[in-house]
């Protein structure tokens, strides 16, 4: 007879059902597993069959064959352990059949049939409940599956709990969600910038409207210390962005106790960082920094240190707002919406402006520092500030500034202007996303306005890109200030960003 239970096999953020069929048929005893599986998923056999005797069930002394369909799909992970002993129970009738086929299950076992939490609970949750079935994981991994309020989940934390549910011996409680994470520690704030206006300006403008930002500046001028108060003055996620988000963490397997944040991710990789870590990819195909940073903030230090590959490779999912990564026989694309902050020192030395201590290679050497942020890549920040050395007298005699809730209030209301505006168009929430006709249309400016655009354009000459993003930064500016129009001075602010650190 041919037992059948599901399972799932992620693509990227989307869960595929997968139907795991057990038959068993005269011959000689053997245990084999077709259906494209990877390593990680051949070697079930040898978990399941161990669990298994750790409850004393013995396997029947014939050909036992697993087939994971559909069959062309790739498989990878371990989670396929616990479908595949479920599939199995039912063909040598210690389940009940009909029951174990109602089931989604994921999870890994260990030889003493213990279930341990795997990666992808989320996502998988939400296919099992786009199949109308009862989900079964592990049990640390039931709060972060119940976040998907509309399908049951059990999440046993053994085998033989599963077997005590399933025959009515000990039914197990559903799970309920975790719960909303508390922010990851206090974020630092921003009154503590002395000075520094004009950068916490385009902060406040590259987070009410997500438009990348690029800070140059001196060493020790305060460039890191702007960039992690960034998530001081965000909104936070709305609930379908958090779910968007914490599906991608989920699958990184980085969702602490279940629980899901509001917070926007906040995500630092370190300059020597290796393509796969940063885009996406290697084994598994797991998705990279850039997606984990989906609807929250990318902040990359010391930008022209990153390698040239990983900067070049920025570019595509920058426009597009998703990465396609390769896997074995398959690509897998990831969301990646982040806002992208870039901090970088003006040449190698870092003292390009300061004639007293900077070295005898000025002013080639930032050239050949900022050079290596080829021309594309520098024309998609919108926003480009430099970041002036802070005196020790300013450092002393500033007042402190305005706090970081101060800033969240204007940014929260601009993000209201903008989500009332776009409601309705599909993947525009922010004025970075609106281009074509929608963008002509709400970001129209005044003509004074419109003659200040082309007299730049023509001055600085402007890429098409460049005059569209100056457009799209002086709709956040008219927005920051409530005003319904677009207007000159709106247009000479956008510019003055743009043409700051370099032309385009
Ligand atoms: N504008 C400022 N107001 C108050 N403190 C400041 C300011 N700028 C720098 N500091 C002090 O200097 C320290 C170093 O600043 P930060 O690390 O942000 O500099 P940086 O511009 O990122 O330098 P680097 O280019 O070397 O990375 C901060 O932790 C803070 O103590
Ligand atoms: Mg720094």
């Amino acid at each position: 007879m041919v037992a059948q239970s599901y399972t799932v096999a992620f693509e990227g953020v989307d869960a595929r059902l997968v139907e795991v069929q057990c038959a068993l048929s005269p011959g000689m005893p053997h245990f084999s597993l077709v259906g494209l599986p990877d390593k990680a998923v051949s070697e079930a056999k040898e978990r399941v069959r161990a669990a298994l005797n750790a409850m004393s069930v013995a396997l029947p002394s014939r050909r036992i064959t697993v087939n994971l369909s559909p069959a062309d799909l790739p498989k990878e992970g371990s989670h396929f352990d616990l479908p595949i002993a479920l599939a199995l129970l039912a063909a040598i009738d210690i389940l009940p059949v009909d029951a174990v086929a109602g089931l989604v299950s994921l999870g890994e076992l260990s030889l003493d049939g213990t279930l341990v939490p795997v990666a992808g609970a989320l996502p998988a949750a939400i296919a099992a409940a786009t199949a109308e079935r009862t989900l079964i994981c592990p049990a640390a991994s039931g709060p972060e599956a119940a976040w998907v309020g509309s399908l049951p989940v059990i999440a046993p934390a053994s085998l033989q709990a599963v077997i005590q549910h399933l025959t009515g011996a000990r039914p197990i409680e559903l799970s309920q969600p975790g719960l909303v994470a508390a922010p990851g520690g206090p974020v630092p704030d921003m009154s503590e910038v002395k000075g520094q206006e004009r950068a916490k300006r385009a902060l406040e403008i590259a987070a009410a409207g997500r438009h990348h930002l690029l800070m140059v500046g001196a060493p020790g001028s305060g460039k890191s210390m702007l960039a992690a108060r960034l998530p001081g003055i965000l909104p936070d996620l709305s609930p379908g962005e958090a779910l968007e988000t914490s599906t991608i963490h989920s699958l990184a397997g980085m969702l602490q106790d279940g629980g899901i944040s509001r917070q926007r991710p906040f995500r630092a990789p370190h300059h020597t960082a290796s393509m796969a870590a940063i885009v996406g990819g290697g084994k598994g195909a797991k998705p990279g920094e850039i997606s984990l940073a989906h609807n929250g903030v990318l902040f990359m230090d010391e930008f022209p240190e990153y390698s040239r590959n990983v900067l070049e490779t920025l570019r595509q999912p920058i426009e597009t707002g998703d990465v396609t990564v390769a896997r074995a026989n398959a690509h897998v694309r990831y969301p990646c919406k982040f806002l992208l902050v870039a901090a970088a020192n003006p040449c190698k030395c870092g003292y390009l402006a300061d004639a007293a201590r900077a070295c005898a290679r000025v002013p080639a050497c930032g050239e050949d520092y900022l050079g290596r942020i080829s021309g594309p890549l520098m024309d998609r920040f919108d926003l480009r500030v430099e970041v002036p050395p802070v005196s020790f007298q300013d450092l002393e005699t500033t007042a402190p500034g305005e706090t970081s809730m101060v800033v969240a209030a204007r940014v929260r209301d601009a993000r209201r202007l903008q989500e009332t505006r776009y409601q309705g168009l599909d993947g525009i929430t922010v004025n970075a996303d609106a281009s074509g006709h929608v963008l002509s249309e709400v970001a129209a400016p005044d003509a004074e306005g419109r003659d200040l655009l082309r007299k730049a354009a023509e001055r600085v000459g402007l890429s098409a890109r460049g005059y569209h993003r100056v457009m799209r930064v002086a709709r956040t500016i008219a927005d920051l200030a409530g005003r319904d129009k677009v207007k000159c001075p709106d247009i000479a602010e956008a510019v003055s960003f743009r043409i700051a650190g370099a032309s385009g």
